[in-house]
């Protein structure tokens, strides 16, 4: 079952235009699009008359047109004419969903309940952009949502999956600690790598050589969103007690974890840093790597499921690496418990 009453990534701003797009999310088809007033609209993907895809269907002004015999919707997914007669039949409506663009990315809610808006995460990290520069992508996983969940709460598998281009050795040796909030649905797991090699990408746009502490924090929003707070800084020089941390480099890691199917999830990622801000260049490198990064983590997640699907019952193995996983199965499992 899908959690519903929560805020999922949709799409990539990028994505909408008035070109509708379709996409399945939490099982149902929905038609996306940005009419010609700029406004962002999500709509079911299916005409009420015989049923065609809406999202195989025009924009017309600020309607979508349906591509089949052009029963036509209004951004609230009222119809608003059919052709052949003024009576607009009252079952001709369809279901549209709120949505809220924020920086790269578009966030919708598909609970039953009033959007709540102050459970709407605010990235500031997208928004603000003299003072941070980001990039954004997807990826759709032909696996279920809790091989996501597991994979980003635990990055040990950095060391081993990503050995090609993030992974160092002492991100599976670095211990980690894990903390529960269990009010607000919240794990939080963090990884102190103090006096550590300095990895290429960062000594070269940062310009920090030798040695250097590197932080990587998770804070994981059940269920659908995720922020790795990776933090580079000179060795011995912890953010000073008034929080300020000018002294370090930031890069903020994003995931929209949102299912699609059962056993299909999209993987939405966003990168934002504090560093070389504007440099497109730096842009277009850190688009490939990420891209490769989710790939690689893309291919795993598919082949687990492919193997699970074959075998009668999954048996696992887990240890001290696997704390903030585990959490987090616990708290997804508490908030199934409570949405029955
Ligand atoms: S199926 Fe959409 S108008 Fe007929
Ligand atoms: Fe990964």
């Amino acid at each position: 079952m899908f959690l519903r009453d929560h805020w999922y990534v949709a799409a990539l701003t990028s994505e909408l235009t008035t070109k509708p797009i379709s996409r399945q999310l939490l099982g149902e088809h929905v038609a996306m699009y940005r009419n010609v007033s700029g406004q962002v609209v999500a709509i079911a993907d299916h005409c009420p008359h015989r049923g065609y895809p809406l999202s195989l269907g025009t924009v017309v002004g600020d309607n979508l047109v349906c591509g089949y015999h052009g029963f036509t919707f209004d951004c609230t997914g009222t119809c608003v004419a059919v052709p052949g007669q003024e009576r607009i039949p009252s079952r001709a409506d369809v279901r549209s969903y709120p949505l809220v663009e924020q920086g790269a990315w578009v966030w919708i809610w598909m609970g039953k309940s009033a959007p709540d808006m102050d459970a709407l995460p605010k990235l500031k990290w997208f928004t603000e952009t003299n003072n941070w520069s980001a990039v954004a992508g997807v990826a759709k996983i032909d696996a279920q949502f809790e091989y996501l969940v597991d994979n980003l709460l635990d990055l040990s598998h950095e060391t081993f999956l990503h050995n090609g281009s993030i992974g160092t050795p002492e991100v599976a040796t670095t211990p980690i600690e894990v903390e529960t909030d269990e009010e607000n649905n919240v794990v939080r797991v963090y990884r102190h790598m103090n006096s550590v090699d300095c990895p290429p990408f960062y000594s070269r746009t940062t310009g920090l050589e030798g040695k250097i502490d590197r932080w990587q924090d998770i804070e994981y929003f059940a269920p659908g969103f995720y922020m790795l707070h990776a933090r580079i800084a000179p060795v011995g020089q912890p953010p000073l007690p008034d929080g300020s941390d000018d002294h370090a480099f930031h890069m903020k890691i994003f995931y929209g974890l949102t299912p699609a199917t059962e056993t299909q999830v999209y993987d939405f990622w966003a990168l934002s840093r504090d560093f070389c801000v504007g440099d497109g260049e730096i842009d277009e490198f850190l688009i490939k790597m990420q891209t490769n990064v989710v790939q690689e983590d893309v291919d795993a997640l598919n082949i687990l499921q492919i193997r699970a699907a074959g075998i009668p019952e999954v048996t696992e193995v887990s240890v001290k690496i696997d704390k903030g996983g585990l959490a987090a199965r616990r708290v997804l499992q508490s908030m199934v418990e409570a949405a029955n």
